[in-house]
């Protein structure tokens, strides 16, 4: 679905960011994994290599305009060409994940700053590369915390929340979706959105049975449950399809 095409996979060493990173190289893309983790991302990009595909990583950190521009030129440079951009990094402030009385103005601004506003620093400047080439894909990670609200009873005797700058930052990735798909249109850019539900990462016994218990067939996905809808967006078979949210959560939301 993606032969030649090279892909720049933003927190590409990190859970979800590793499996999409091999679904587009096994898709016959080429992955750039990028990272603030320039070690994981090595690790995954030689993994995938050691699968007989091929696989590139750049260290980048998404709320830094400079290394943004200089992965784009870099990429270009080593491929000859940059086809779409993964925003999926996972930056989180200090205080990230307080419950809501707790949070502080400027905790709830450094982790929209870094998060929500490192996504569209990345928008930005793929978006003025690819329209000086006409052609290019953005697709944003979002989360179904960003379409739907949160169900705080499944989290009730736990240590875990779903802290509310989650719900604003991926809530504010849809609609950042919507505008750079809107605004450069005519440009030959697409922008489209995934809204995963939760992955299944080490999450206590209670909270896995109550949050199967709201899901269809499977309940918490794994991480490589997301990356065909994710090729899919990157691939021509979403051709026409741009400023759209697909939501992939088993049912979660319904
Ligand atoms: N895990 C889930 O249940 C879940 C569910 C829905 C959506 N998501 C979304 O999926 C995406 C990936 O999440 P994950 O669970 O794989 O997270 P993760 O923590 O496993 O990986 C995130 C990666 O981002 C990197 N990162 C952090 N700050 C960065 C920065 N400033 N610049 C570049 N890279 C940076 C980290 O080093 C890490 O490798 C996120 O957007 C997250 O919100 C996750």
């Amino acid at each position: 679905m993606l032969e030649g095409q090279v892909v720049v996979v933003t927190g590409g060493a990190g859970l979800l960011g590793a499996s999409i990173c091999n679904g587009i190289a096994r898709e016959g893309g080429i992955p750039v994994v990028t990272d603030v983790d320039i070690d994981r991302a090595e690790q995954v990009a030689g993994e995938i290599r050691a699968s007989g595909f091929t696989a590139h990583a750049v260290a980048l950190d998404i709320t830094k305009g400079t290394q943004i521009d200089q992965v784009i030129v870099g990429v270009r440079d080593r491929f000859g060409r940059v086809d779409a951009v993964v925003n999926n990094a996972y930056p989180r402030g200090r205080n990230f994940g307080r419950p809501v009385e707790d949070v502080e103005y400027k905790d709830f601004c450094e982790s929209l700053s870094l998060h929500l506003g490192g996504y569209f620093l990345v928008s930005q400047r793929f978006a003025v590369a690819f329209r000086s080439q006409r052609h290019g894909n953005i697709v944003n990670i979002s989360s179904i915390y960003g379409i739907a609200a949160p169900r705080f009873e499944l989290y009730e005797g736990t240590s875990m929340t779903m802290p509310v700058e989650y719900a604003a930052i991926k809530a504010g990735v849809v609609n950042l979706t919507r505008y750079f798909a809107q605004y450069y249109r005519r440009d030959g850019l697409r922008c489209n959105a995934v809204a995963p539900g939760g992955i299944r990462d080490g999450q206590s016994e209670v909270f896995i049975s109550r949050y199967d218990a709201m899901c269809g067939n499977k309940g918490l996905l794994d991480a490589t449950d997301f990356v065909g809808t994710v090729t899919f967006l990157l691939s021509d078979a979403s051709k026409y399809m741009t400023g759209q949210v697909l939501t992939v959560d088993d049912g979660w939301s319904l």
